[in-house]
């Protein structure tokens, strides 16, 4: 069977270590979107990893698959491979032929563009690994495959297609000086030894064929969402988005497996108890504005860690949006949740969530389609009395029953608004400080 973990608000929901505490009895875990603007935190053994594209299951030597829908930089995936290989790990990655390559000249355009469209406000705040400008290409068709890194003939003259475009692009347009990023024989040169190396280490697949074979062989297999919801290029708050989907149907189509097959699993929707955001765009819910609300975004951002994973950027903090979760739980059809970082808000007198909005009067109680509108949306807050600061790994160990009163309430309103069943809840970063109520493999 499948299980799907997806992020239910703007990414950093904590779905490395959900995939960690889940994954256990899983054989495969399978990355389905994204890349390198990815970074899912797994602590084990008490050690913390990093993974911006080697899917979180690698470290407990599961095989990782990264799939057709994700878009791969082979210059970070082979130094983060060496970096696991040097802290000891050995993990058995393998990557679709049918995913997208990121080149230099997509990382160049990716900070190009963020600084044009900064002049009127509509940069993303992105990661700057390039992954708009390949997604774009690949949209456009002249975007180039894992599988033609195999051949350098094929290599070339994709190339000598497309290089002298997106040159044009970055002097002409632009008006900016390309550079190496833009040279044909020089990415040749570095692309085609990614390609000799992906050969001689057999790490490339056919994704879905892979994957089916395992599943018809009992195999169970996790599959990794990156990002969230709101970030989600369908269903986020557009511009501010990513390129890709996150959301379980992206799992599909990412990974070549059909919707019966995901649909037959469970699909776990990863919630943060309150709301963290690298990028830009509006956020109805942000602690900012006035002394108070900055002083509580600051204790949440310290005390749970708020700096990207990716950038080190401090990340914007807010309460919990309850109708950014009705959306996200009806777009991927949650069947389970996680709720992480609960432990982060013990020590505050109260803790705030929106209800539902107010729109000019009226009443919302899921995000309107449009991202101007959600920016006028005025947050309908419903309070919950604060929990303490307690030995969490003891309540963990203890489970659901040990948590404060008021944390489970809190839970339980969550889980029965959207009327999905809590599956896990994380009281700090490691497997210890986590709660399984329900198994999804089980
Ligand atoms: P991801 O991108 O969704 O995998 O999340 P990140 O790894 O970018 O960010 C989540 C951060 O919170 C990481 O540093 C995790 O180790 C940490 N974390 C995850 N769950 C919890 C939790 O329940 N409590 C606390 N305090 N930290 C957590
Ligand atoms: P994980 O998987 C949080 C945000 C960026 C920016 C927008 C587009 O760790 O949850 P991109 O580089 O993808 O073109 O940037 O999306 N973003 C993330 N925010 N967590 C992530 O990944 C993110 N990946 C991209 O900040 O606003
Ligand atoms: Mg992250």
């Amino acid at each position: 069977m499948t299980v799907t973990i997806v992020g239910a608000q703007l990414g950093d929901e904590g779905k490395g270590g959900v995939v960690d505490l889940l994954g256990e009895p899983a054989d495969v875990v399978a990355r389905y979107q994204g890349g390198d603007n990815a970074g899912h935190t797994v602590v084990h053994g008490g050690e913390e990893y990093k993974l911006s594209l080697v899917p979180s299951g690698a470290i407990r030597d599961k095989v990782g698959i990264l799939g057709n829908g994700c878009v791969v930089n082979p210059r970070t995936l082979f130094e983060e491979l060496d970096t696991l290989r040097e802290r000891g790990l050995d993990p058995d990655v393998r990557v679709a032929e049918r995913a997208h390559a990121i080149l230099p000249y997509h990382r160049r355009l990716d900070g190009i563009e963020e600084e044009v469209k900064s002049d009127d406000d509509l940069e993303a705040g992105t990661t700057g690994r390039g992954i708009g400008p390949t997604y774009e290409d690949k949209a456009g068709r002249r975007g180039i495959r894992v599988g033609d890194l195999l051949d350098p003939a094929v290599l070339r003259d994709r190339l000598e297609y497309v290089v002298p475009q997106k040159r044009a692009l970055v002097e002409d347009v632009f008006g900016v000086e390309a550079g190496e990023a833009f040279d044909v024989e020089a990415l040749h040169e570095e692309y085609s030894d990614y390609g000799r190396r992906l050969r001689e280490e057999g790490m490339t697949v056919d994704a879905g064929s892979f994957l089916a074979d395992r599943i018809a062989a009992g195999d169970d297999v996790l599959l990794e969402g990156a990002q969230g919801t709101s970030l989600d290029i369908d269903h986020g708050i557009y511009p501010y988005v990513t390129s890709s989907n996150p959301t379980a149907g992206g799992a599909c189509v990412g990974t070549g497996l059909g919707p019966t097959t995901v649909g037959q699993g469970e699909i776990i929707g990863v919630v943060k108890a309150y709301l963290s955001r690298v990028g830009t765009g509006p956020l109805p819910t942000e602690l900012r504005g006035d002394d108070e609300r900055e002083r509580l975004a600051e204790y949440i951002r310290e005390e749970g860690g708020e700096y990207g994973t990716v950038t080190g950027r401090p990340r914007r903090v807010g309460w919990l949006d309850m109708p950014m979760l009705r959306h996200a739980a009806r777009a991927s059809d949650f069947t389970g949740l996680a709720v992480n970082h609960v432990d982060v808000l013990a020590g505050l007198d109260e803790v705030n969530v929106a209800h539902a909005y107010d729109r000019d009067g009226e009443r919302l109680t899921t995000m309107p389609t449009t991202t101007e509108a959600w920016g006028e949306c005025d947050p309908i807050y419903r309070t919950f009395e604060g929990w303490p600061e307690i030995d969490w790994a003891a309540a963990a160990r203890e489970g659901f029953d040990a948590l404060p009163e008021n944390a489970r309430a809190y839970l339980t309103y969550v889980s029965e608004e959207l009327d999905v069943p809590l599956t896990a809840v994380g009281v700090g970063p490691g497997r210890a400080e986590s709660i399984v109520l329900d198994h999804p493999f089980e």
